[in-house]
């Protein structure tokens, strides 16, 4: 940490804007018309459809910016149809389950007379701004299929989705109703990077090298999941790394059961397909009626998985994320959660609530226990208002303290969720999924209700809107402790009873919405057991997400970092808490847990009645730290400088070995922060030098790493030139067991 020296070199930046909304360009889609073929352009990027002569979409193109005149040579569309057993070597843009096509489909569905075969043909095609909306129907029965395309060029990214119309008299079953089938380039073999887990260890990036057959990510659970996420990345195999290599991708914007299936064909062409499970699924479409599909966001990237996550995290920033607080910094976390777990009072958290504020916290959040008989696990689920023994005047009192004390007030909710053991479930035992002549499964001794039953839904959007309107409630946490399990549904018809999939995951949407509509300046937290519900699809509606119930630094490290790959570093939130860690038992500094934290939305979740003067003090420091670098950390553009994932086909990542660092540039490139980690130092060994990315090559750097704890200014603060520092590089010199360093580097004057 005390010696810094740096070099030379150019190197290539990239300026996301990251504020505001895009200024979009009609000239992001141009139709072709004599070659029936519309071109959808990216700033690097490019995709083409067309339609061929049996008027089939076909996909034509996803990637680097080929000549527009190009399209429909014959060097770029596929050979014509052919029959036999070899495959069709034309891509369906949106295939339906029928005549000659065996890979996953898009579509499938049941006509009313029984018939399940279903073809598209092109009909027409509209250009909105930079929407595309291209119609394909039926050529008998009057069913049409309408795909969306948002094109985002800045991004390089398409926003895809599909509309269903039943023009039929009859209802139709959807039995499979995918956002979109994205067809790769054919370049092979193919590397999927994807993210995967369980909870306390959510998303770790892995790989995998695809052959030939399908491998599919997905979850059944009626919700996101901690085990795999909704994101996906195929780059050639061996060829693309952080900052070099091209890199396809993609994210559904789905909270509710999903699948991705990766796709090689036998002759090595690669498709994936993306959307609602089409597991246990299936949607009765009545006459006139339109199923809209989640959107499916891809992306291309022509150096590196370093940029797509980039692009990614401008797009949620700019895109995703709720206004008007996408914009705005995340407040400093205190919650009480791993401190008091259930035994809380009001005295207590007030206790609580004034050491965080000295620590230049900025919202205390009361997490589990604070509502019914709510004393352990075992009750009060569904009883959202406060408990008569822990807060025998309501919420008020706390509230007032720590608005006095100017800070925000937060409260932790579980709205899907009941205790059998609760006035909720008691008076509405119908209202909870469950199958008759079946045990009703207990998970953390819950249930879970049925939001596909407007009653059930509109019940809890009614206590959640009392107790924010009754309350200056400023942040909610929603949690998720369970996912489906017996989805039965019997007051439904049976033709709708498996629709619980989408109706649950669509009603929370719907719940937050409105909640959001009339408390426009309450802040959300997305919580499922930590990160099982992290994905495009909240983000609309959740302000940030609890990433992870592992706390441990080290393996914090490895979750963070595989988040940041899909989702933009200020929906991350971490806390500090208490030694030894809750998952592994491990004691590790108190820079190392506030540096880990500070990568994203800090918190603090540690005893902090317990916390020592010197604790405090030492931690005072570091809020104050995190406040000054907090633009760069939750605005900014992350360089995964020395990443943890290893780029091995299938191996899981491991924590605990070597160096991490990782750095943080402010949008106009004057300032950045490294933040570096040590797990344990070895053999004497030097680091290696740390080579900085996306500062200016010609401008002045003044780098500062400061010391911890005493509000000295600096302990080593030296200047050189952008070019200096991405060449040469930073040598640090960290020896011991979980080291870190924070080094500030700001443009001079
Ligand atoms: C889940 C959350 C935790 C905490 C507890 C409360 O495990 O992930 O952060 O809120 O529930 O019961």
């Amino acid at each position: 940490m005390r010696q810094m020296i740096a070099g030379f070199t150019l190197a290539a930046i990239a300026i996301l804007s990251v504020t505001s909304r895009s200024a979009e360009t009609p000239s992001a889609i141009r139709y072709l018309e004599e070659r029936r073929i519309w071109l959808l352009e990216g700033d690097k990027s490019q995709y083409a459809v067309g339609v061929n002569a049996a008027g089939e979409l076909i996909h034509l193109w996803w990637g680097p910016k080929l000549a527009a005149g190009d399209f429909g040579s014959g060097v770029i569309v596929p050979v014509a149809n052919s029959t036999g057993w070899g495959e069709n070597p034309q891509y369906l843009e949106f295939p339906a389950w029928g005549e000659w096509r065996y890979p996953e489909p898009a579509l499938k569905v049941r006509f009313a007379d029984g018939v399940r075969d279903l073809r598209l043909r092109h009909d027409s095609h509209r250009i909105e701004s930079n929407v595309l909306k291209l119609v394909l129907k039926d050529p008998h029965y009057p069913f049409a299929v309408e795909l969306r395309y948002r094109v985002l060029p800045r991004f390089d990214l398409i926003e895809r989705s599909a509309v269903l119309r039943n023009g039929c008299e009859r209802p139709i079953d959807v039995e499979q109703a995918l956002s979109a089938v994205w067809h790769l380039p054919h370049l092979q073999p193919w590397t999927l990077s994807y993210l995967a887990g369980k909870w306390g260890a959510e998303t770790q990036l892995r790989r995998a090298d695809l052959g030939q057959g399908k491998f599919q990510i997905e979850s059944r659970r009626g919700a996101t999941s901690h085990q795999l996420n909704p994101w996906f990345a195929l780059s050639g195999t061996g060829k693309a790394g952080e900052e070099h290599g091209e890199v396809w991708y993609g994210a559904l914007a789905w909270s509710g059961s999903w699948k991705i299936a990766a796709e090689v064909n036998a002759a090595g062409r690669l498709q994936v397909a993306g959307g609602i499970h089409d597991f246990d699924f299936s949607w009765r479409l009545e006459p006139g009626a339109e199923f809209e599909t989640p959107v499916f966001v891809g992306g291309f990237s022509p150096n590196g998985f370093g940029p797509a996550s980039r692009q990614m995290h401008a797009y949620q920033l700019a895109e995703i994320l709720p206004r008007p607080a996408a914009g705005e910094a995340r407040p400093v976390i205190y919650n009480s959660w791993y401190a008091t777990e259930f035994n809380i009072d009001v005295a207590q958290q007030i206790a609580l609530a004034k050491r965080a504020k000295d620590l230049g916290v900025e919202l205390f959040v009361v997490d589990d226990g604070w509502f019914g008989k709510r004393d352990s696990d075992r009750a009060g689920l569904g009883d959202w208002s406060p408990s008569k023994t822990k807060f025998p005047q309501g919420l008020k009192p706390l509230i007032d303290a720590v608005h006095g004390l100017n800070m925000k007030f937060g409260v932790w909710v579980e709205p899907e969720m009941v205790n059998p053991d609760s006035d909720l479930y008691r008076a509405h035992p119908n209202w909870v999924f469950h199958f008759p002549n079946r045990p009703r499964t207990e998970q953390r001794r819950q249930l879970m209700l049925n939001f596909a039953r407007p009653d059930a839904a509109e019940h809890i959007f009614r206590v959640l809107d009392t107790r924010l309107t009754e309350n200056e409630i400023d942040f909610i946490k929603w949690d998720m402790n369970r996912h489906i399990m017996e989805p039965g549904w019997m007051e439904a018809p049976q033709a709708q009873q498996r629709e619980i999939w989408v109706r649950h995951a669509r009603a929370v949407y719907d719940i937050l919405d409105r909640l959001r509509a009339k408390h426009p300046r309450v802040l959300w937290e997305s919580c499922s057991g930590g990160g099982g519900r992290a994905d495009l699809g909240i983000l609309r509606r959740t302000d940030q997400v609890w990433t992870s119930d592992n706390t441990d630094p080290l393996d914090r490290l490895v979750i963070q970092e595989g988040y940041t790959y899909a989702y933009a570093p200020k929906t991350q939130v971490a806390w500090v808490t208490d030694n030894p860690d809750g998952v592994n038992g491990r004691d590790t500094p108190l820079a190392f847990r506030f540096h880990c934290a500070m990568m994203g939305t800090l918190g603090v979740g540690g005893n902090l009645l317990r916390w020592s003067n010197e604790e405090s003090a030492e931690a005072k420091w570091y809020v104050a730290e995190y406040k000054q670098i907090r633009p760069l950390v939750q605005d900014g553009l992350l360089y995964r400088l020395h990443p943890h994932a290893v780029p091995l086909p299938s191996s899981p990542a491991v924590a605990g070995s070597g160096l991490q660092a990782y750095e943080y540039v402010s949008p106009d490139l004057s300032q950045a922060v490294v933040f570096v980690f040590l797990h344990s130092s070895q053999l004497g060994n030097d680091l290696p030098a740390i080579r900085l990315r996306g500062l200016m090559p010609g401008a002045r750097y003044r780098i500062e790493v400061r010391q911890p704890g005493t509000g000295d200014p600096a302990i080593t603060a030296q200047e050189m030139s952008g070019a200096t520092l991405m060449e040469r590089g930073l040598a640090l010199r960290l020896r011991g067991d979980y080291q870190s360093a924070l080094i500030r580097v700001r443009m001079a004057e």
